[in-house]
């Protein structure tokens, strides 16, 4: 079944070639694949080279006790200085790092040179809060630029930052805090969301009266809002709460950066897993920033004079991190930094800002490009998106239907598409076509990027042959790996090295097609078994996205005596679709069973207005299984929105149908 619902796939399979001045003006050509192949450690020893380190590294990896890579081991560098500093002394001062826009419409544009000034008074403030060297500090803030400069400034004095997402409640705050034994904590009033303030820093408040948190010596609090702390049910404890205007705005623009080795921790960032205690993946600089500044420069093909560069991500989630902190800022980017939601105040506001600044090379995730799909064409095609010339995925398996909207009503039929597969724990980029090389295909990540060795293998870990399905495993250490779980070297081995010997498993399902590209399948855990069939739940939701009256789908497996696990589907239907018409699940099954073969046909369907999400967008399966099982929900903490689950719970016996 597997393989033949591939060749179902693919038939309607679709390649792109890159656009001719694309191809011939690449920052990467086909080379650097033999190159990388060729020599592997060369490769990359060359590209660390597009740092500026203050000992140069002589070793490339030891790899003598793994799985603890240490790459670059007797450089030295320091971070901030190479995606700040050293645009200014090479003259680029005034060009703009980052148009910064709120979501109420207020903007601020920030040159390197201010940013230099705004990073090193930050500095200079950490250190008299008495942040030294290596201590930990919690970032707790909304999209706002002081979000980019506490995590430059923390880099800068060598003190490891941990982000935690704004939306997180202050349990997952306290937890992390804990976890990390951060010392000080940056947060602010508030931010905008939906245009509403919505407050930050009661939740520090209360975090902080947790257990575990007393080493907490300082917070310093931007003023965002201007919201009142009382009425927003936080209090002001005097001794340890300083205003980030009364303390950094008056230190000096001076901060000499401090060279650190090239294994000195940067973050630690922690995975929302569904189940366990957060695993805090801990990032080092200097093999970190190279692969970082690699991958923005090859997969984006960036050019830093004239590209105007916007990554959507939150900078909590490493999609921030990666590509719009560290990577953006090494190569000297202008980007865009947006604080608020998509459809604030209107559905056509990102589609606004790349008009407003000329965007270039836009990257954001699947679930985003399927709500936009929802909204309709009609909305980007009032904005004028000639701009853009490269368009990034990144998230989660994005649907053939939704990559090629992405491709014609984004990028007008002609913008290469990149789909990049990554984790938290790869650091960086690590599947992904390069949009002057490869011919895309709609769906597929394709193959590795240079100096990356990823193959798809069974269960006793040999390669699968091409046609073939398995475990997408990772056989060589890269630059930008997670160097441990922080505090736990056992969890690390444990979780990413155990499964197949020498080898990262990563915890995703894939297929390798006829040509060798890499199809990303979801996690291993979401596989279905269907009378003896292994069915994945992405190619379901591929199928049943592919039908013009669905935006979107998520399909699980729920147990089911006759064939263990049947096929339950929950979609959400496009504008003009209407759930009560009879026919459409009848339809939609039977489109399925064409596109995939009758036994992926789900025996349910239920039409619903939204579906559960992580905060970073990953549809919560193991969620809608409790529902498809009729078994009380588990934890939603990590839900965006958990009325969500209530309204799909009521559509359950009305809207559900068998045979
Ligand atoms: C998991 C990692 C990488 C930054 C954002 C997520 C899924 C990610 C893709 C893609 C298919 C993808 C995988 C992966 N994923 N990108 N292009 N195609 N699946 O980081 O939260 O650590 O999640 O996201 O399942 O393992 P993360």
């Amino acid at each position: 079944m597997s393989n033949e619902s591939l060749a179902n796939l693919l038939r309607e399979e679709r390649r792109f070639a890159p656009p001719a001045d694309l191809a011939a003006n690449a920052n990467v050509t086909s080379e650097a694949y033999e190159q990388a192949a060729a020599d592997r450690l060369g490769f990359w020893a060359e590209q660390a080279r597009r740092l500026s380190w203050s000992t140069e590294p002589t070793e490339t990896l030891d790899w003598t006790n793994p799985p603890f890579a240490k790459w670059f081991a007797d450089g030295k560098l320091n971070v901030a200085y190479n995606c700040v500093d050293r645009h200014v002394e090479a003259g680029n001062g005034d060009r703009v790092a980052i148009h910064f826009e709120g979501e109420p419409g207020d903007t601020r544009s920030i040159t390197y040179a201010q940013l230099q000034d705004e990073v090193s008074k930050a500095a200079n403030a950490l250190i008299e809060l008495g942040v030294r060297t290596g201590d930990r500090v919690a970032i707790y803030l909304p999209m706002i630029p002081e979000a980019v400069i506490s995590m430059l400034a923390c880099a800068r004095i060598g003190a490891p930052h941990s982000l935690v997402f704004g939306g997180f409640s202050a349990d997952a705050l306290a937890t992390r805090i804990n976890d990390a034994d951060a010392r000080v904590i940056i947060t602010a009033d508030g931010g905008y969301r939906r245009g509403k303030p919505s407050a930050l820093k009661p939740a520090v408040d209360e975090a902080l009266t947790r257990p575990g948190t007393e080493n907490v010596r300082s917070v310093l609090v931007v003023r965002r809002t201007g919201q009142s702390l009382e009425e927003a049910g936080g209090v002001w404890t005097e001794g340890r709460d300083v205003w980030w205007h009364d303390v950094v705005d008056r230190q000096s623009e001076q901060h000499t950066p401090e060279a650190f080795d090239a294994e000195h921790p940067l973050f630690i960032l922690y995975t929302s897993g569904t189940t366990g205690k957060p695993k805090g993946i801990l990032h080092t600089t200097g093999g970190y920033l190279t692969q970082v500044a690699y991958t923005h420069s090859a997969v984006f093909d960036l050019k830093p004079e004239t590209d105007v560069f916007w990554c959507t991500a939150d900078v909590g989630w490493v999609t921030g991190h990666s590509y719009i902190v560290y990577g953006p800022l090494a190569n000297g980017a202008t980007e865009v930094l947006y604080e608020g939601t998509p459809d604030t105040p209107h559905q056509g506001r990102w589609w606004e800002l790349v008009q407003k600044y000329g965007v270039t090379i836009f990257y954001t995730a699947p679930t985003a490009i399927r709500a936009c799909m929802k909204w309709g064409d009609d909305i980007p095609a009032k904005f004028d998106l000639s701009s853009l010339r490269i368009l990034g995925s990144v998230g989660e398996p994005i649907n053939p239907e939704a990559w090629i909207w992405y491709r014609k009503h984004i990028g007008a039929d002609a913008t290469p598409v990149v789909d990049t597969w990554w984790q938290t724990e790869t650091g960086g980029i690590m599947i992904s076509p390069l949009p002057g090389v490869t011919a895309t295909k709609p769906g597929s990540a394709q193959i590795a990027v240079p100096g990356i060795c990823a193959t798809v293998i069974d269960d006793e870990a040999k390669d699968v042959p091409n046609g073939g399905g398995g475990y997408l495993v990772l056989t060589e250490p890269w630059p930008a790996m997670l160097r441990t779980i922080w505090g736990d070297d056992q969890r690390y081995r444990d979780t990413y090295w155990s499964r197949f010997e020498g080898k990262y498993f990563a915890g995703d399902g894939a297929k390798k097609d006829d040509d060798g590209d890499i199809w990303l399948l979801g996690r291993v855990d979401d596989v279905m078994l269907v009378s003896g069939h292994n069915i994945s739940t992405t190619e379901v939701e591929s199928a049943l996205v592919s039908h013009p009256k669905v935006a979107e789908a998520a399909v699980v497996g729920a147990a089911d005596p006759q064939t263990t696990q049947s096929i339950v589907a929950f979609v959400i239907l496009r504008g003009t679709a209407n759930a009560e018409d009879e026919g459409l699940v009848a339809e939609l099954r039977a489109h399925v069973a064409k596109a995939l073969g009758p036994i992926a046909k789900p025996k349910r369907i239920m039409t619903v207005a939204e579906l559960p999400k992580t905060r970073s967008g990953k549809i919560m399966r193991r969620l809608l299984r409790d529902v498809a099982e009729n078994r009380e929900l588990g934890d939603v903490t990590t839900l965006t929105d958990s009325s969500v689950m209530d309204l799909i719970q009521t559509k359950l016996p009305s809207a559900s149908t068998e045979d």
